[in-house]
């Protein structure tokens, strides 16, 4: 109860708010569009779904990298699934795209 009025918040706020709140932005991106597939710690709930805590891993690539594979999809060969473009919401816009990527380095740890 107490998340989901958080999240409600946090949307209205930035609905006002604007880039000041950018980061509460890509958050909420995070939690509507990435999260069943990328857990909320990151390590991936699905198969196929990189860990994206690791060190190495998929965020140690450049942002313009990462913005391109979120923002057209793309499949590691033999990878059982693929990330599929936007997340699978074509809603989401470029800014949408460079918040929720700016939340995961928060978030996920670099
Ligand atoms: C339907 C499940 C699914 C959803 C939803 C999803 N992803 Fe993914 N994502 C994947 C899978 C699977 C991979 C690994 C694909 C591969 O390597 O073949 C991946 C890979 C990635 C990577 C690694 C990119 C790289 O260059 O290695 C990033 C970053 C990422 N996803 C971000 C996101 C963001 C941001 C969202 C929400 C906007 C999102 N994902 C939503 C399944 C998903």
């Amino acid at each position: 109860m107490r998340a989901l009025a958080a999240v409600a918040i946090g949307g209205f706020l930035v609905g006002i708010g604007g880039t000041a709140l950018a980061a509460s932005h890509g958050k909420s991106v995070y939690e509507q569009t990435c999260i069943a597939c990328h857990g909320a710690d990151g390590k991936g709930s699905v198969p196929g779904a990189p860990d994206l805590t690791r060190k190495s891993g998929p965020l140690a690539k450049p942002d313009d990298v990462l913005f391109k594979n979120v923002k057209d999809g793309f499949q590691t060969p033999g990878s059982p699934m693929a990330m599929p473009p936007k997340g699978g919401n074509p809603a989401l816009r470029d800014d949408d795209i460079k918040a929720v990527i700016n939340y995961m380095r928060k978030a996920f740890g670099f």
